[in-house]
């Protein structure tokens, strides 16, 4: 395909695929992401030898598409950025507040174990930030154990989760000590990259999920959610099923945290705002 003559996505296609990326996945498609949805499958045009967004919608479509190209489709068009310890307010709550409360809650048995979801987890960095908080604090405290499921909707990051290798720039965010005592540096001292500690990584669980689900069966009763910046994504509406689900998930005084812009209306929801983010189910 030379750079001169390259297909542009026409309105007509571009809302067929919005409207299949908003009832599927639950995202927003505005006409101003035209361009945003034509740049990203370039790529896949390019790969899949085709010649025409026209004809890649045909076979987006066809039964064979839904099969093969779907989770192709699906990880060009979600937006994936993650960082360690996002929000670090929220871990320092997480650490201070919500651990020692939820523990000294917990029948007295041997040990307490606690289950956290990272729901829209992308490559992994949320999940194993909260591994490294959690690893600390049953170290502190003995008698606690805890596991980590990370859920999204894209392979590729789910991919880059399970792999758990990253670069110095990215753990630039983890503190010093946890970088110590979490991160192994490759062999090959040229390579500029960490892998998480065989420790935390058995720790996380990583699945595929769609939120849009109508049920999440494969999640358990949780004592955390962190579901971060993906609601907004979403549309009011969808964001109100969505986390009427999550909270069917979440045990009562159990925490949920979403993200920096994520304000809910609790009053709807049996929950309390502890603080700008974070919220307790009640009952
Ligand atoms: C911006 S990232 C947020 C990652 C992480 N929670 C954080 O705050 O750093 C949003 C993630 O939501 C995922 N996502 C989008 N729609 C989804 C859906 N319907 N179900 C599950 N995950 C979804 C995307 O694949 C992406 O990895």
């Amino acid at each position: 395909m030379s750079f001169l003559s390259q297909p542009s996505l026409a309105m007509a296609d571009f809302r067929r695929l919005g409207d299949y990326i908003h009832a599927e996945l639950g995202i927003k498609m505005p006409d101003a992401k035209r361009g945003m949805v034509e740049s990203r499958l370039r790529k896949r045009l390019s790969v899949l030898n085709i010649s025409s967004y026209e004809e890649y919608c045909a076979y987006l479509f066809s039964s064979r598409g839904q099969r093969d190209e779907l989770p192709f489709f699906i990880n060009q068009v979600t937006t994936n950025k993650t960082d360690f310890f996002r929000e670090s307010k929220q871990f320092v709550f997480l650490e201070k507040k919500a651990l020692p409360e939820l523990v000294a809650g917990m029948p007295t048995c041997d040990p307490k174990k606690l289950s956290i979801w990272s729901a829209a987890c992308s490559r992994g960095h949320e999940p194993y930030s909260l591994a490294m908080v959690l690893s600390e604090y049953a170290e502190q405290q003995k008698n606690i154990d805890f596991r980590i499921l990370g859920t999204d909707i894209s392979t590729d990051v789910l991919n880059v989760a399970q792999k758990a290798v990253y670069t110095h720039e990215e753990i630039e965010p983890v503190p010093m000590a946890l970088r110590k005592k979490y991160l192994l540096r490759s062999k090959d001292r040229r390579k500029n990259m960490v892998r998480i500690a065989p420790q935390l990584r058995s720790k996380v669980r990583l699945l595929r999920l769609n939120l849009m689900n109508k049920r999440y069966t494969a999640v358990e009763q949780m004592d955390i959610i962190f579901c971060r910046n993906v609601m907004i994504y979403f549309e009011k509406d969808t964001q109100h099923q969505i986390l009427h689900r999550l909270l069917s998930h979440l045990k009562p005084g159990g925490f949920l945290f979403m993200g920096h812009s994520e304000v809910i209306q609790h009053t709807e929801f049996p929950l309390r705002s502890i603080q700008t983010t974070i919220y307790q189910k009640v009952g």
